[in-house]
């Protein structure tokens, strides 16, 4: 699917990932990007804000008025991002029921409820779904529990998405970044890349019709070893 001349919605577009997917969609072309944020009018730190293609919205992926009102005024969407995402650090063993809703609420239901909304504008303009989900959906590393389990829930959907959307003509990608150098994971000491190299990566992939997008070196990499022996990752995940 091409880029240029396309319609499209980024949730969470106002920091990070979200604003480095705008950022690219601008460059590669988009006439009109949605840039949904959860605090209204915020265009963080997207750095082309003033561009003329860029329409503001106001979207909590987890408020359903917010959905069904930003859906009936981009009913000239064509390319769904869902990007919006929160991660809670700890164990599955001891982690507040709360850290679960709020994954869960976001990562799973948020990429579901907004999928649904956007179906029929997606279904009428032959469009695509781009599910921003982790490397961590592939295998669980024991102290982002909860979000992986969010993640790897959201994954399975994006499938049963995919199956139910090619009778629609709608395309259904999967992204899977490994560490992204973005609020999310600040602290965290580890080899990181540049959400403007994952955004353009994610980009070349929708565009090359991949359906399963690996945009980082980490993710490669691991990706590669994942294919060839699934529980080595596990292993080495449980052990970090
Ligand atoms: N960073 C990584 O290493 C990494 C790796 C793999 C996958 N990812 C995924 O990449 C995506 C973007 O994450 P990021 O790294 O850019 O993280 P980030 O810097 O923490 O940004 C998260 C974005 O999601 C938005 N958001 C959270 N809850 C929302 C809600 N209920 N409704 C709408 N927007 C909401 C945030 O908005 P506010 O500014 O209002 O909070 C923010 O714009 C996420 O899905 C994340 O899981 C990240």
């Amino acid at each position: 699917m091409n880029i240029e001349n396309t319609v499209a919605l980024v949730t969470g577009a106002n920091r990070r990932i979200g604003a480095a997917l705008v950022e690219a969609l601008l460059e590669r072309g988009a006439s009109k990007v949605y840039a949904a944020a959860r605090r209204e009018g915020d265009l963080g730190t997207i750095p082309s804000k003033t561009d003329r293609r860029i329409v503001p919205v106001h979207l909590d992926v987890t408020n359903a008025a917010h959905l069904a009102r930003v859906a009936g005024q981009a009913g000239d969407l064509q390319l769904l991002f869902n990007n919006a995402g929160v991660l809670n650090f700890g164990s599955v063993l001891d982690a507040p029921s709360t850290a679960f809703s709020q994954n869960f609420d976001v990562n799973f239901y948020g990429l579901l409820y907004a999928t649904r909304a956007f179906a029929p504008a997606l279904t009428r303009n032959t469009g695509a779904v781009v599910n921003i989900l982790t490397l961590v959906a592939l295998a669980s590393m024991p102290s982002l529990g909860v979000y992986n389990a969010s993640k790897a829930a959201a994954w399975s959907l994006t499938q049963s998405l995919r199956g139910d959307f090619a009778k629609r003509g709608v395309k259904v990608f999967s992204v899977f970044p490994g560490a992204v150098d973005t609020d999310m994971l600040k602290g965290v000491e580890m080899p990181k890349t540049a959400p403007a190299h994952v955004a353009a990566e994610v980009l070349a992939g929708v565009e090359a019709n991949q359906e399963d997008i690996f945009p980082d070196p980490m993710a490669k990499a691991l990706y590669a070893q994942w294919t060839t022996g699934h529980k080595a990752i596990e292993h080495q995940f449980a052990a970090m």
